[in-house]
């Protein structure tokens, strides 16, 4: 089989949806993972060259599972997409450990797992990750306290992938999104928090989940063959951008 294989993960839905789209538009064949069922297998019926893997990237089985049920199907691996996310708003002193938990489960285990089982393929094809985090795990921000300390996580963990893999030809990078309308920010995102990130974004709006995933596609591509271990902003400007800016504005 020459057709490259990618694996997508949170695949049903916002960045891992559009992450899809524009992997099969290059070519790739997909596996789509996602753990909710009915929507992945409505949006995988909609597309060719795309297996749907309903599993659950938190659970150590459910990842073998993923592996092996990719390499029947694709025979290959030659790319890693860690989007799954879960987010989870409130402050330190009501966040239980239960909600600690599940952020920490999907958000640092899955992506710990995933990329841990997928390299002995990623080996053959010298293959590439791409990890999801996001601004909050670089900059601290109130009711984030699992969430952006999960993100800072995946930053860390990206880079230590790309300090050990990179003697088998496998690169590893990181892409920390700004906020972007999907499900996932809409349950976490009032009014309020949506004004305040335009207040704090250059670009002074959302981003798309297409602007994300066109950032993934070149870090997974030969355009980035030289890149490695490299956390990148999609973000209008977030990160970079200091305080006053708002009131300076016209
Ligand atoms: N939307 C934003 O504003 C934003 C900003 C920064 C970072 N991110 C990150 O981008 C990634 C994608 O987010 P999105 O906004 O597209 O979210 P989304 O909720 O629209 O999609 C996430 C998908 O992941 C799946 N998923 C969650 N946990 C899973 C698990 N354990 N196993 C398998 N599937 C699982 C969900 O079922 C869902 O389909 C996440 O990692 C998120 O933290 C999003």
């Amino acid at each position: 089989m020459t057709q490259k294989v990618a694996i997508v993960t949170g695949a049903a839905r916002g960045i891992g949806l559009s992450t899809t789209d524009i992997l099969l538009a290059e070519g790739y064949r997909v596996a789509m993972v996602d753990r909710d069922g009915d929507e992945l297998t409505q949006v995988a019926a909609a597309r060719e060259n795309v297996l749907a893997v309903i599993r659950d990237v938190s659970i150590p089985s459910e990842v073998e599972a993923i592996i092996a049920e990719t390499m029947a199907w694709g025979e290959r691996i030659d790319a890693l997409v860690n989007n799954a996310g879960v987010a989870d708003f409130g402050p330190i002193e009501e966040t239980t450990f239960e909600r600690w938990r599940r952020v920490m489960d999907t958000n640092v285990d899955g992506v710990f797992l995933m990329s841990q089982a997928a390299i002995p393929a990623l080996k053959e094809t010298q293959g590439a990750i791409v990890n999801i985090a996001s601004i909050s795990g670089l900059r601290a921000s109130t009711l984030r306290v699992a969430y952006g300390t999960s993100k800072a996580a995946v930053i860390q963990l990206t880079k230590q992938q790309a300090a050990e893999l990179g003697e088998y030809n496998i690169r590893a990078n990181c892409v920390c999104p700004g906020p972007v309308k999907t499900k996932l920010s809409i349950a976490v995102h009032s009014q309020d928090i949506i004004n305040a990130y335009h207040d704090s974004i250059p670009l002074n709006r959302y981003g798309s989940e297409r602007e994300i995933a066109d950032v993934i596609v070149f870090l997974l591509s030969e355009k980035a063959s030289y890149v490695t271990g490299q956390i990148i902003a999609s973000d209008g400007g977030f990160d970079s951008t200091g305080v006053g800016l708002p009131a300076l504005r016209k």
